[in-house]
């Protein structure tokens, strides 16, 4: 069988995505027959990075965000792009704990929550032009 696959879908920035975008990489993600608690991990990076880029990169306002997923034997590469506000320093975005909105009940955990649960987080941002988070996971891979 030939394990290798791709997908792109674009969505609107509205909270109601967020599970219809976890929903898509789930099932995506199934042909690779991944534990629960694989699918778990996935689901709960790929929330936490659209949300990112609903609240963060297009501050409530309504714009699309690209979804990106490819299979290349047991590796799951996602990305998810927004053409927001962008950050100004990742390396301190990244930071635990690190938040620009504490006002809105955000605890900057995400991007740690991200790092978490996948194998490998790179986040690219161009201030003003938007921004694309990375994530790798290798499924089965204690097979
Ligand atoms: N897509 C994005 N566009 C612009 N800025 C972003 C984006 N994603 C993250 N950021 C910036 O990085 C910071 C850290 O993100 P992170 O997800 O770790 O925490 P948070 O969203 O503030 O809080 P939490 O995810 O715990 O609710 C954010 O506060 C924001 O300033
Ligand atoms: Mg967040």
């Amino acid at each position: 069988m030939d394990f290798s696959n791709k997908m792109e879908l674009k969505f609107l920035s509205k909270s109601q995505n967020e599970s219809f975008a976890r929903t898509v990489v789930a099932a995506f993600a199934a042909q690779l027959d991944p534990t629960i608690e694989e699918i778990a991990d996935i689901k709960t990076a790929v929330s936490e990075a659209v949300t990112n880029c609903i609240i963060h990169g297009y501050e409530n306002k309504i714009d699309y965000i690209t979804l990106k997923a490819d299979i290349e034997g047991n590796k799951l590469s996602i990305e998810v792009i927004d053409n927001g506000v962008g950050i100004e320093d990742v390396n301190k975005a990244m930071e635990p704990l690190f938040t620009t909105k504490p006002d809105e009940d955000r605890s900057g955990m995400g991007f740690t929550v991200m790092q978490t649960f996948m194998d490998e987080l790179k986040v690219e941002s161009t201030p003003g032009k938007g921004t694309t988070v990375k994530m790798v996971k290798y499924i089965n891979s204690h097979k």
